[in-house]
């Protein structure tokens, strides 16, 4: 099949590789004519392991092509993907003039029977919205011309996303029209192989999926991170809790590990974006309410710990912290809604210094981090270390953000050596809290009953 691809964000770059992947035709769009520069140039703008090889691949076979031109784009396909960003406005809302602009541009060029399929995240009703700008372009220029808008979630996760989109879970259509559904399920019938993935449903049903997913992993997110709380009140360990509560098939192993909150682009936004929809319609979602409160307070917890440990944030001026992670999870530098930023600030707050190390995203969360702190502060109170036993040299304490398979199995002798304080504070529970005493070493992670250690 011929497609184009509206983005070379994440889920368009990666949409679009793996379409081309099986024999489809893929053009990409963008309008940022230095990012199509770098991708002609064989360059890959984002972090996401096997991505660069696919691009380059089907580059190489002539599959997939990009361009900064609408003409040319719009007359590639009978299938348009969208895939441009919907950042959060001010309240929270899903801000849509990428989508709407992008539609506009397809609206006035396009010159044959076309589906339009929707991957961006968008609110309920946006399908409908952007049918309407389509009608108007072409009634602008007196053309009467087929057009189907589909609703075509993404699921993708962020380190994994080459695996989930070749081998997804379910593959949700929303679809009001059966030729246009006949034809998503040929595109994706290669990525459902074994059995059929392809849930169809109404688009509107299709757009409120994508949010209730996202919402209800980061329901069971808060609620054990809730729960580490407790348990650390009542001297239990979450750890072994969350083992026997996910053992239960009715519950499931996934997305029960306590932390420091969730990250990244999508549970954040897509939550506030959920509330936003209720409340426009006059609902109020207090579960949702909640879910964001424990998140909120939950960014903080190592903080807390770290300060508790000093007895007061008011202790921790001129004291040094090592952190291992930046990014919001491994495998990837990205590093939006990281709790490692959320942690910085606090700190640098207090006016202690930070020696960090991530394996990919120190470049990113320096950029940020200049951003939102200014050069002076970071000067004074930030050094990106380029390994992780270098970070912890001459620091007081170690703290852990992000759970790179690198960090798991540190060597601890000298990590009871090299910290003046000989505290582990792990937002990731990634150690056995009695294994890091036996060093000598005061353990604290999230929701594992008392600190572990000589205090
Ligand atoms: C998520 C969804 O998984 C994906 O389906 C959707 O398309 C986009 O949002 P992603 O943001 O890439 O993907 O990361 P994910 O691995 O789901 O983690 C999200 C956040 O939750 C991270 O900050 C992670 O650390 C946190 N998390 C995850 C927990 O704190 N505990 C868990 O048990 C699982």
């Amino acid at each position: 099949m011929k497609i184009t691809v509206i983005g070379t964000g994440y889920v368009g770059l990666v949409s679009g590789a793996c379409f081309a992947d099986v024999g489809n035709a893929v053009l990409c769009l963008d309008t940022d004519e230095r990012k199509i520069e770098l991708l002609n140039a064989g360059r890959i703008p984002i972090f996401e392991p096997g991505l660069d090889a696919l691009v380059v691949h089907n580059m190489a076979a002539g599959r997939l092509m990009f361009t900064a031109d609408y003409d040319t784009a719009v007359a590639h396909a009978d299938l348009i993907f969208l895939c441009v960003g919907t950042p959060p406005e001010e309240d929270g809302s899903a801000d849509l003039a990428h989508i709407l602009s992008a539609v506009r541009n397809i609206g006035r060029r396009v010159q044959r029977p076309t589906i339009l399929v929707n991957k961006s995240t968008v609110p309920v009703g946006t399908a409908e919205r952007v049918k309407r700008v389509i009608e108007e372009e072409l009634g602008a220029r007196g053309a009467h011309i087929d057009f189907t808008v589909v609703s075509n979630p993404e699921f993708l996760k962020e380190g994994a996303a080459i695996e989930n989109f070749m081998r997804p879970d379910r593959i949700v259509v929303g679809s009001d029209d059966p030729h246009a559904t006949a034809i998503m399920r040929r595109l994706y019938a290669p990525f459902s192989r074994n059995h059929e993935k392809l849930v169809e449903m109404d688009v509107r049903s299709a757009e409120l999926t994508k949010y209730g997913a996202n919402a209800m992993l980061a329901t069971r997110i808060s609620f054990m991170n809730e729960l580490a709380n407790l348990a650390e009140t009542l001297g239990a360990d979450i750890e072994q809790v969350r083992r026997g509560i996910g053992s239960d098939p009715r519950i499931g192993p996934d997305y029960l590990y306590a932390g420091m909150g969730y990250g990244g682009s999508c549970f954040p936004k897509d939550v506030k974006a959920l509330l936003k929809t209720s409340a426009d319609h006059g609902q109020d979602l207090r579960i949702l309410d909640a879910i964001e409160a424990v998140n909120a307070s939950q960014r903080n917890i190592l903080f807390k710990k770290i300060a508790r440990f000093f007895k007061g944030a008011d202790q921790l001026a001129g004291k040094t912290i090592a952190l291992w992670g930046l990014s919001f999870k491994p495998n990837t530098d990205d590093v939006r809604e990281a709790p490692s930023l959320a942690l910085i600030g606090e700190l640098f707050a207090a006016n202690c210094r930070v020696q960090a190390y991530d394996p990919v995203a120190g470049i990113e969360a320096r950029r940020v981090l200049l951003r939102e702190h200014g050069e002076a502060r970071c000067q004074t109170l930030f050094r990106m270390a380029n390994s992780a036993a270098a970070a912890v040299e001459g620091a007081d304490v170690l703290a852990i953000a992000t759970e790179w398979k690198e960090f798991r199995s540190p060597d601890f002798s000298f990590l009871a050596a090299a910290l003046r304080h000989r505290a582990i504070f792990d937002g990731r529970n990634l150690y056995d809290p009695q294994f890091v005493a036996s060093f000598g070493l005061v353990y604290h992670g999230i929701g594992r009953a008392a600190p572990m250690g000589r205090q």
